[in-house]
């Protein structure tokens, strides 16, 4: 099978699941989507989706449900595990082999580093990671591309700028794994030395002769980002409260900071955000990051659809 027919029936675990073209696929559809939001509407009729949230989510939860709404289709499922048998002991195998019996996808979201995997192995039904501890966040990163490729035109050849916490940032760790598949990309990686990029992502950038810089700063590095990609520290995954509130406000994005940019610089967040980019940044032109979680429904509507297989192509 080619084109988005090979994604029928198939999960999506981490960034490299889909191959770049399949995702460049999945990137047209979205922007035909966009331009008619009509089109794929009823194509998903009679089909339903599980949303397993065992973490909060706004975006994630509310795009796939209404993405899953606006093809058509119906959504069942929990926003908290309080709610869900898990509550009363049930092992993620049983949630899952259960779940798999009544929907046709299964979209989770786990505290757990590697249960999105280990759901794909007990599920009959294609398993989406909606976020996996600090491990992965696929479809956030299929949500980071489209962005940029819509507001910058391209993907080669750009300079990223990674701010805030990117140790336990699964968004961050799993946009590095697809970025690293372009062309002539420099990453320039700024956070607190307690939040600094995992080493094993490090050592795999070096590995593939990927262009990368570490700093502390944000100032010294603003001319140079066609994207900064800011992050919320991430409180949940603190052992210590006081490391936490020493560390959240190491960088505030002000429209100080912002007149050090490039007038065609974008700025993405995954969101929420918390103090990390100030409200008065939200009128800027460059802040991207509510369009950017708008992009993220129609790149799920993408998704689903495909791996329905309901889209010939
Ligand atoms: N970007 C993201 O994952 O947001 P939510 O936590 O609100 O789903």
């Amino acid at each position: 099978m080619t084109g988005l027919n090979a994604l029928k029936g198939r999960s999506l675990i981490e960034p490299e699941d889909f191959s770049v073209d399949e995702m460049e696929l999945l990137f047209s559809l979205a922007e035909n989507i966009e331009k008619d939001e009509k089109y794929l509407r009823e194509s998903c009729r009679g089909k339903i989706l599980a949303a397993l949230f065992f973490e909060p989510s706004t975006r994630t939860r509310l795009s796939f449900e209404a993405a899953m709404l606006r093809l058509g289709g119906n959504c069942i499922g929990f926003a908290e595990p309080g709610s869900s048998s898990s509550s009363k002991g049930e092992s993620l195998a049983d949630t899952i082999r259960t779940a798999a019996c009544y929907a046709d996808t299964i979209v989770m979201r786990n505290p757990k580093e590697g249960s999105a995997l280990l759901a794909k192995n007990y599920s009959l039904v294609p398993v989406i990671n909606a976020g996996d501890g600090g491990h992965h966040h696929p479809t956030q990163t299929l949500t980071d591309l489209l962005t940029i490729k819509r507001l910058l035109g391209k993907i080669d050849t750009i300079t990223i700028g990674f701010c805030g916490d990117l140790k336990f940032g699964r968004t961050v760790h799993s946009l590095v794994k697809a970025l690293v598949r372009y062309n002539q990309i420099k990453m320039i990686f700024i956070s607190p030395k307690e939040l600094v990029l995992p080493e094993y992502i490090k050592n795999n950038l070096i590995k593939q002769n990927i262009d990368f810089i570490e700093s502390e700063n944000l100032e010294n590095s603003m001319n140079d980002i066609d994207v900064l990609y800011m992050t919320r520290v991430q409180k949940e995954r603190f052992f210590n409260e006081d490391d936490y509130i020493r560390l959240k406000d190491t960088y505030v994005l002000n429209t100080e900071k912002m007149s050090m940019a490039k007038e065609k610089m974008i700025v993405l967040h995954p969101l929420p955000r918390v103090n990390e980019i100030s409200i008065e940044v939200d009128s800027d032109p460059r802040a991207a990051y509510f369009q950017q979680a708008k992009y993220g429904m129609y790149v799920r509507m993408a998704l689903l659809a495909s791996i329905q297989g309901v889209v010939t192509c």
